[in-house]
């Protein structure tokens, strides 16, 4: 088991952020680490029990390359597809710290290839055309699964970055992987060590205006 630093469970739920810049390229990661912290996130509920998750952890840097052209590539798919919903008129343009967060994004698209490990987690079935609850049963059985694993990184001192750009193009990671076509992936994450270990709280909309009781709208009053 990982030495872990001295976190309460609080500081690790509100202190586990998408790291990008702060991730130690130069440091290898140890598979045990990774296994470590993929055993806890199968802890995670999930329908029925099945088990459904898969995860492929790549560290052969000739496919991590790959891997990162993949995201590139889709990096642009994604710009092309906001059309001229970019700059001032990106829906996220008045997020606090929104510029900040594009110039992360673009430091993790042209490092992805330097990443020790990149993990992408899948799940058996697909959703096009299924119904609410059948998507509903498949997400969330994958989703808090693979938040498990990046709050298991955080007190081991590694961080990762919830990233799903590269499903524009999923076929072409599919085939590199040798995903089955029924197989449906989560996303990408990028895992390293982390630069420094001190994270802080980020921004969110206050409880007050995302908490209704009783009827949707209403706050506490
Ligand atoms: C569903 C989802 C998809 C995301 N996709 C990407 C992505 O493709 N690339 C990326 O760099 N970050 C991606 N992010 C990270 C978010 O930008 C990040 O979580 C957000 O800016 C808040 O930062 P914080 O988690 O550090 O508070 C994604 C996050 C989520 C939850």
């Amino acid at each position: 088991m990982s030495e872990l630093l001295p976190l309460s469970p609080d500081e690790v739920l509100s202190t586990t952020r998408a790291v990008r810049k702060r991730l130690d390229l130069q440091r290898p990661v140890p598979r045990e680490i990774v296994a470590e912290c993929i055993a806890l996130a199968m802890q995670a509920p999930n329908g029925s029990n099945m088990n459904a998750w898969r995860f492929v952890a790549v560290d052969d840097r000739a496919t991590v390359a790959r891997m990162a052209a993949i995201y590139d590539a889709a990096m642009e798919d994604q710009i092309r597809s906001l059309g001229h919903a970019t700059g001032e008129n990106y829906a996220g343009a008045s997020i606090p710290g929104a510029q900040q967060i594009g110039e992360s994004v673009q430091y993790l698209r042209e490092h992805m290839a330097e990443v020790p490990v990149l993990v992408v987690p899948v799940f058996a079935g697909r959703t096009e055309g299924a119904s609410l609850f059948m998507q509903a049963s498949l997400w969330g059985s994958i989703v808090q699964s693979v938040w498990s694993f990046m709050l298991a990184l955080r007190p081991r001192g590694l961080g990762s970055c919830w990233t799903t750009v590269h499903l524009h193009r999923e076929r072409e990671m599919a085939e590199l992987l040798g995903i089955p076509a029924h197989y449906t992936q989560a996303g990408l994450f990028p895992v390293a060590y982390t630069l420094g270990t001190g994270f802080s709280p980020a921004w969110r909309r206050p409880v007050d205006e995302v908490l209704f009781w009783n009827v949707f709208g209403r706050g506490s009053g």
